[in-house]
């Protein structure tokens, strides 16, 4: 396999012309906050909230046992794909005895820090035991629909998405043969995206794949499926854009391709983002990298329906690339030593944060994000005591939602638009009548129907001054898939948008 990937994901491709560049992209890393998770306030996951979006990174089992890792996974990370734990080999080893150990493992985590999952990956030629590819063919289909319903129901309502499938495609976009083509044709993608959701109708199902980002053969290919599964019906979300680059490579078009997905009335996602250059890595690729992250952050803003980034991986210690494409590495946003690289700051500054260290005779005013408010009394690192009651707030709220046939997604965002922190939160709010909140996330939510009481987590119980916080939940609707009204915060109404 790792010959296979080399092959297949070294392609010279034209340099792509990237006009964008990012402002804060070049400072340097140990301006952003203290510590290897960068300064409260200032984290991707806030910032990619507020924007109604999120920030992921895959995480595997012995990730979970370095501080070093969880610290920054939990604070800096609200979605999490596991980097092998989800996949066959673990899952099913041998026909019949499945193994969710591992996975459940990364879901545990991700419960404990109101991180999303995105369950990676159900049918792939890779990570695949032998004994499926060995299987007479008339025996596969079985066995892949066996695998799909039991993986899937045993993580039901715990998994945001699924990679149903991934990496159907050759370079060509023809499709590639493997144990699933050679058993069923063209027609197994089909059976798994319905197989999975008879399981699970609330995931999102994706198909995923690499050197799909930008217009191309390949990417044409998956335009064409995808096309051609919405139209017979069948159930399909979204498309991964693996996103695995090299600097200075990113397709120019990858913002036109998302665009032409979406239409198609599919989500995309960024679902395996890194950027890899020769090690050691040069001053001159490391200000490219940012440029490139930011880039890439920045198109799936500017695309909506480009529901979120994801990176392979929390620091370079972590990333596959030195293993399978040799003399690459430094391909994430943190270095070795897990401090925060140029990419790093170049994606805080996309996503509207800032990463100028902040200065104590600057005071704190409505309108300073929350990243930008130096004050002791309105930072998040300060708040009150349990002793101390929530005090009302005046406040206003911005809702986006996003759904299907009989369930939704909504993130909610908060604004303290009051001239003081609030410190503890509630925040009530009306359900429309059918909606019933299955999971949630950054926020406890109860009940599940009807006048609704979303209360903060300990990490997010400030609200500075000026600041905002986001939370969000995912429901089952009965056809009314209107956002929630009547905000009030700490007994205060709210203000719309
Ligand atoms: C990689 C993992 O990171 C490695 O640990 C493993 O040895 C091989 O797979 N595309 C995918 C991911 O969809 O599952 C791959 O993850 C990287 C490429």
């Amino acid at each position: 396999m790792a010959a296979q990937l080399r092959a297949a994901r070294r392609p010279g491709r034209a340099l792509a012309a990237l006009a964008l560049a990012a402002a804060g992209g070049l400072l340097a890393a140990a301006t952003v906050g203290s510590g290897p998770a960068g300064a409260a306030g200032t984290t991707l996951r806030d910032l990619a909230e507020a924007k109604g979006s999120y920030f992921g990174t895959a995480l595997t089992q012995s990730n979970l046992n370095s501080s070093t890792i969880t610290a920054i996974a939990g604070t800096q990370f609200d979605m999490v794909t596991p980097g092998n734990e989800m996949k066959w080999d673990t899952t099913e080893p041998s026909a019949g005895n499945f193994n969710f150990g591992p996975g459940d493992q990364i879901v545990s985590f991700a419960k404990a820090h109101s991180m999303r999952v995105r369950g990676h990956t159900l049918v792939w030629h890779s990570q695949l035991p032998n004994w499926v590819s060995s299987l007479p063919t008339a025996q596969v289909q079985a066995a892949m629909e066996k695998h799909v319903t039991t993986e899937v129901t045993h993580y039901k309502g715990q998994v945001y998405s699924w990679d149903v499938v991934n990496e159907p495609f050759n370079e060509d976009g023809t499709l590639r043969t493997d144990a699933f083509t050679n058993a069923m044709g063209s027609g197994y993608i089909a059976d798994a995206l319905r197989t999975a959701h008879a399981a699970d109708p609330n995931a999102k199902l994706y198909l995923n794949d690499y050197n799909i980002e930008g217009l191309g053969a390949k990417s044409d290919a998956m335009y064409a499926l995808v096309s051609s599964l919405k139209q017979q019906g069948v159930p399909i979300d979204g498309v991964g854009f693996e996103s695995h680059f090299i600097v200075g490579q990113v397709p120019s078009s990858l913002k036109a391709n998302m665009q032409r997905f979406t239409a198609l009335g599919v989500d995309v996602a960024i679902t395996e983002l890194d950027d890899r250059m020769p090690v050691p890595a040069s001053a001159a690729n490391l200000a490219q990298q940012a440029t490139d992250y930011a880039y890439v952050v920045n198109s799936c803003l500017a695309v909506s329906g480009c529901v979120g980034v994801s990176q392979w991986g929390v620091g370079d210690p972590d990333s596959w690339i030195p293993d399978f494409f040799s003399g690459y590495g430094a391909a994430t946003m943190y270095d070795n030593n897990y401090q925060p690289k140029a990419a790093y700051n170049a994606v805080v500054t996309a996503l509207g944060g800032s990463t100028a260290s902040p200065s104590p005779s600057v005071s704190s005013s409505p309108s300073a994000s929350p990243s930008s408010s130096p004050s002791s009394s309105s930072s998040p690192s300060s708040s009150a005591s349990p002793s101390v009651p929530p005090t009302g707030a005046a406040c206003k709220v911005t809702t986006q939602v996003s759904s299907w046939n009989t369930g939704l997604t909504e993130n909610v965002t908060v604004t303290n638009t009051g001239g003081s922190a609030v410190n503890g939160w509630k925040l009530a709010f009306t359900l429309p009548g059918g909606q019933s909140v299955t999971n949630a996330w950054n926020a406890t939510v109860s009940p599940a129907t009807g006048q609704v009481t979303a209360s903060n987590l300990s990490y997010n119980a400030a609200i500075p001054a000026g600041g905002s916080t986001s939370f969000g939940f995912q429901a089952n609707h009965t056809g009314n898939a209107a956002a929630a009204s009547g905000f009030t915060l700490n007994g205060v109404a709210c203000a719309a948008g």
